[in-house]
């Protein structure tokens, strides 16, 4: 097992993440801002753990041992990289890098808060690691970055054309990472290839909780379901596709977190490497599957129109899953019902987040 630096480790991917690696036996150093994100979701993140501790952390497990921390600060600062790099005694065995903006059309809006949070935070923190020996990055990469893609299903060999700031900025965090691993002997690098991470834990102490109005049609829905949204805009009912609204490739967001783990026990396994993979399904759902597979989920329907497409969307936006399979031996395990009814376990269970 190694100490892990998680960055971004109270936020949506992030705590799924932690529940994951401490399941695993890992020790974890969280590095949070809580830009986007509440550290009450890493206190539930222990709980779930069923570690010991103040609200804050430090958190142990049964024998004392401290399993998880937390250290607030930015990954755009190196003193607060320094700072979590050196909380553990044990030192950081390798980084978990989750921490960054994902919002698409929020990225359209604000390109330069994108550009320094996602390029630059990763930029610092890779500087950090050569600061500290540690050469073992797990990075939260996008199928965003295949913008329109030319095939489907999306092989990783497929063309990197992305299509808006954020797409771009994830793009650009890859490149860097090749360039590195090509420069320095001894990097063990996963890019992990998101496609849509969805739902929460079965628990549904931890889920998603996005600032605002939320941009993604998952988190939407639920808050339509539990009464804080009037209805659902379906962005598009005359898409080249089987009922007409978008298809993607949704992944329950605990299977995400199973890749994480996945890939880490891959590269501390294996020899120093460059590995990129897609984490999806390798299934599509429309807009409208969604939708009834999460009214099945909370017995009742949930109102929606049809208005026009969303600039900047794609018809179909679906993984071949191959590769993860091959070389993670991981593949998704959990449906569309298993994400809605543990969304809306979520959901139902905290209408308003993590907020009061
Ligand atoms: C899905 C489908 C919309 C909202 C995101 C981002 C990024 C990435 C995951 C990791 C599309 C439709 C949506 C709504 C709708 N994460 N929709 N009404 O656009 O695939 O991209 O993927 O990197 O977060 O790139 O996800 O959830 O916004 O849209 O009809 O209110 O739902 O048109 O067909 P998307 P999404």
């Amino acid at each position: 097992m190694a100490h892990l630096l998680i960055t971004g480790g109270a936020g949506f991917i992030g705590s799924h993440c932690c529940v994951a690696l401490l399941e695993a036996g890992h020790g974890l150093v969280v590095l949070d801002n809580f830009d986007n994100s509440s550290p009450e979701a890493l206190r539930r993140v222990a709980e779930l753990g069923g570690l010991q501790g103040e609200a804050r952390g430090p958190w142990r497990d049964g024998h004392g041992a401290v399993r998880l921390q937390l250290v607030e600060g930015d990954v755009r600062c190196a003193d607060d990289l320094d700072a979590a790099f050196t909380t553990s005694p044990e030192g950081i065995g390798a980084v978990v890098h989750c921490a960054g903006l994902k919002a698409v059309g929020e990225s359209v809006a604000e390109p330069l808060r994108y550009w320094d949070t996602n390029l630059g935070g990763s930029l610092r923190l890779l500087e950090a690691m050569r600061r500290h020996g540690c050469r073992t990055i797990v990075f939260s990469s996008s199928a965003t970055l295949y913008g329109y893609p030319d095939t489907v299903p999306i092989p990783e060999t497929a063309p990197i054309q992305p299509i808006n700031p954020y797409g771009h900025s994830k793009a650009a965090v890859e490149q860097v990472l090749a360039d590195v691993a090509a420069s320095e002997a001894g990097w063990r690098i996963a890019r992990l290839r998101y496609f849509n991470p969805v739902g929460s834990h079965p628990s549904g102490r931890i889920g998603e909780d996005p600032e605002g109005i939320p941009n993604n049609l998952f988190p939407y829905l639920s808050q339509v379901a539990v009464g804080r949204r009037q209805a659902l805009h379906i962005f598009g009912s005359d898409w080249p596709t089987p009922d007409g609204t978008g298809v993607r490739d949704y992944i329950h967001v605990m299977d995400l977190a199973d890749g994480h783990r996945a890939a880490l026990d891959t590269l501390l396994r294996e020899e120093p490497q460059l590995l990129t993979v897609n984490l999806g399904s390798g299934q599509g759902h429309s807009v409208l599957d969604v939708v009834h597979a999460f009214e099945a989920a909370c017995g009742h329907r949930l109102p929606y129109e049809l208005v026009d497409r969303r600039p900047g969307d794609a018809a179909t936006t679906v993984a071949d899953p191959g590769l993860a399979s091959a070389r993670l031996d991981w593949r998704t395990r959990r449906s569309l019902a298993d994400i809605c009814r543990d969304g809306w376990a979520w959901q139902s269970a905290n209408p308003r987040g993590y907020g009061p």
